[in-house]
């Protein structure tokens, strides 16, 4: 996934060599994303000159370039905006000429960075083209670049400001996309805006916040609002330069007497002025989420879709195109939780193994201040005000991909048992494919680590267009899941950075268990299963650290057993078929090996025919009340000479060596209670793809292919 970040300085004195390390360590902070380029753009000798670096690889490789060619990196600016990118190809392959940022012009009059894409891109580009615009790359950006040129070059006579003009392009943009701007025309300005794609600023400064919020400003004017005038000029869902559209005539805007500038509502943020009315040095940074910019500044604005914010002389306005019922008209500063160090590796060698390693903590902030387990009570603050209605839905739909759906699997059953409601889980890019039928009586709970997934997010709206109550159960703040649900739960695991998802697998897990809970707690009949579930919970961290303890068993048996395998299996049922999913989805994601996740009353019915003595085969077969056929399984699967290794609970008896007469390999775990079991089966399976990936030689944490959340679709 793309990654964006911007810096500005005002009056706050800097080196170019010290912005550009800002702004390529902001890269840095992003690289778990997952990405195959990057680029900067900073002011070059003056204010009317843009410098642009981009290279194809890691930053460390646009670090090298930077170094070889940024001209005097002693020069110093007071005022500075910097803009910087890391790609994940959609259009285009990896390379220079497509790495962001874009150009309008060889001149470098507008430069900017997207995430997302323009799914109008073609028609934009053909306009622009038959208006003379000379495109150097295949990307769907490089539109928006040459748009602005565009837009600023016929409507000179109407001295747009740097917001209007925006406003202008973006109304003839379709699709996804967070944004930045930067121009020569209008020095020490940026434009942030987003639509479907995250960005959020953070404010750093000397002197206190006077207020901590920033207010929306809204088009004001005589003629009718500017959106008026804006649907005019850009038909909307006509293709661009239909008749009306701003791209189809040079002037469109002689309608238009008033320039934008008076249109717009020209107040003083009331969170920049100073005591003294003396203008407040102020450093801003702009980003995709908040791990590239917690190490500046925790106070942080997290932008809606469809914002226009406008950062010029040390202050931040937010514009939108509308005013609509019911939105806020202020966007407040939030303070962070994250510490830097949530996102360094600190003494682990990789992300993924500190983030497996973090579970026993991850999963008590999960339950802090939501499980009393002296009165065995849950309360989800988040959910309270919609427990009812959830109580009443028809049907609860969970909707989610890859670990998350399997989060969703593992804990289905027990919502069925506590809640008595019929429990559908669907993998949202299929449940958008069918067009299954959601109706208004519907509860439809979206999980999401990023809550950035463009399925899941489409899935959302799906839903929300047919009126059902949405829930959000999402690891990240301020994400778009977490901001389009009517209610949710933040899962509170920490930023994973890795890329193969662990400790929010664990959190999401207990979360979905917690939302059971609290919506079960209007049945007495319950009451003996809740508390027993509660108290397993108040337990889960201290038997999770003892199955970390199996990390070096674990690293031998990769070595002795598995790594030069090409293929293996996973099985489970009941509610360890999701952890059988789960345990073979992050072997095959991050180790590359083939792996995959039976039912394992499944076998019989065509994958025991895989099974021989030289087929690795993990059994989930700790106790519970499927317990005797999972024994049968692991029989049918040492008849046909397999050698399973079992991860099943402490002391168990040696029913199953006994039985099948031969010394099983078992990885023996804590018993808990069954609907919980799977939080301490799957740490093996994490521990074991992990070692598998590191002794096969591959990168843990960035697997080839993959990004950390996949925001296309
Ligand atoms: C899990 O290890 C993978 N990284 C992937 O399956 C991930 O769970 C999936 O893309 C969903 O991401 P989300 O939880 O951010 O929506």
């Amino acid at each position: 996934m793309c990654g964006i970040f911007g810096y500005v300085n005002y009056l706050v004195d800097r080196s170019r060599g010290e912005i550009l390390e800002t702004l390529l360590q902001g890269l840095q902070r992003l690289e778990y994303r997952g990405y195959d380029s990057a680029g900067v753009a900073v002011d070059g000798a003056d204010k009317n000159d843009v410098w642009m670096y981009k290279s194809v690889g890691k930053v460390a490789a646009l670090r090298e370039l930077v170094a070889a060619q940024c001209g005097d990196p002693g020069q110093r600016f007071d005022c500075h905006v910097g803009i910087a990118h890391t790609r994940w190809a959609t259009h285009g392959q990896p390379s220079p000429q497509n790495a962001h940022p874009h150009r309008s012009d060889p001149g470098n009059e507008f430069v900017v960075v997207h995430n997302g894409i323009v799914t109008n891109y073609r028609e934009l580009k053909a306009l622009l083209t038959s208006k003379g615009c000379v495109f150097e790359t295949e990307t769907d950006t490089e539109c928006i670049a040459k748009l602005c040129k565009y837009v600023y070059d016929t409507n000179t006579h109407r001295n747009l400001d740097f917001s209007g003009l925006t406003r202008l392009v973006l109304a003839e943009l379709q699709g996804a996309y967070g944004l930045l701007i930067k121009s020569v025309h209008f020095p020490g300005e940026v434009m942030a805006t987003r639509k479907g794609s995250p960005l959020l600023i953070g404010v750093k400064t000397d002197k206190k916040l006077k207020v901590d919020f920033v207010d929306v400003e809204f088009p004001e004017g005589g003629h009718g609002s500017l959106t008026e005038d804006m649907q005019h000029l850009s038909v909307q869902g006509a293709p661009v330069g239909a008749t009306g559209s701003l791209l189809a005539a040079p002037s469109p805007l002689a309608a238009f007497r008033n320039d934008l500038r008076n249109e717009l509502r020209h107040s003083q943020s009331r969170a920049f002025m100073s005591e003294d009315g003396v203008p407040m040095p102020v450093e801003f940074f702009i980003a995709s989420d908040a791990s590239s910019v917690v190490e500046h500044t925790k106070k942080v604005l997290f932008l809606e879709d469809d914002d226009i914010a406008h950062i010029y002389d040390g202050e931040l306005h937010i514009h939108r195109a509308r005013r609509e019922a019911g939105q806020s008209t202020t966007r407040s500063i939030q303070t962070l939780e994250m510490e830097l160090n949530q996102i360094m590796k600190g003494n682990y060698d990789h992300f993924m193994q500190k983030e497996i390693f973090e579970q026993p903590e991850s999963v008590i902030n999960t339950m802090r201040g939501r499980v009393d387990f002296d009165k065995k009570t849950v309360t989800v603050g988040g959910l309270s005000a919609f427990l009812g209605s959830i109580r009443r839905s028809r049907r609860i739909i969970m909707v989610a991909c890859g670990t998350s759906y399997h989060s969703c699997l593992a804990t289905r059953a027990i919502f069925e048992e506590l809640t008595e409601i019929p429990i559908v889980v669907e993998l949202a890019s299929d449940f958008l494919d069918r067009r299954s039928p959601v109706f208004r009586d519907d509860s439809c709970v979206f999980v999401s680590q990023s809550g950035e997934t463009a399925d899941s997010i489409l899935a959302l709206q799906y839903c929300l267009e047919r009126e059902a109550l949405t829930v959000g159960v999402v690891n990240t703040v301020g994400s778009s899941i977490s901001r389009q649900t009517h209610c949710g739960v933040h899962i509170n695991a920490g930023p994973e950075i890795g890329v193969a998802s662990t400790k929010a697998y664990t959190s999401q897990y207990i979360a979905l268990v917690m939302m059971a809970l609290a919506l079960s707690d209007d049945k007495l009949s319950k009451t003996a299963r809740r508390h027993e579930i509660i108290d397993g919970l108040g337990r889960i961290s201290a038997q999770i650290s003892d199955v970390l303890k199996l990390d070096e068993s674990i690293k031998q048996l990769i070595t002795t057993e598995l790594v030069a395998h090409k293929s293996l299996l996973v099985l489970g049922r009941g509610y360890q078929f999701a952890t059988a999913l789960e345990g073979a989805l992050k072997i095959k994601e991050i180790s590359y090996m083939h792996s995959e996740g039976v039912l394992a009353g499944e076998l019989k019915h065509g994958v025991l025919a895989l099974v021989d003595e030289d087929l690795p085969i993990i059994l989930l077969a700790t106790r519970d009340s499927l317990y005797p056929k999972v024994v049968s399984a692991v029989e049918q699967v040492i008849a046909r000479k397999g050698k399973p290794i079992l991860i099943c609970n402490d002391g168990s008896d040696t029913f199953v060596q006994q039985h099948s007469g031969i010394a099983l390999r078992t990885l023996e775990v804590p018993a808990t209670v069954d609907c919980l079991q799977g939080l301490l089966n799957v740490i093996p399976l994490q521990l074991m793809s992990y070692w598998l990936a590191l002794q096969r030689g591959h990168n843990v944490d960035f697997p080839r292919n993959l990004a950390k959340s996949v925001t296309v679709e």
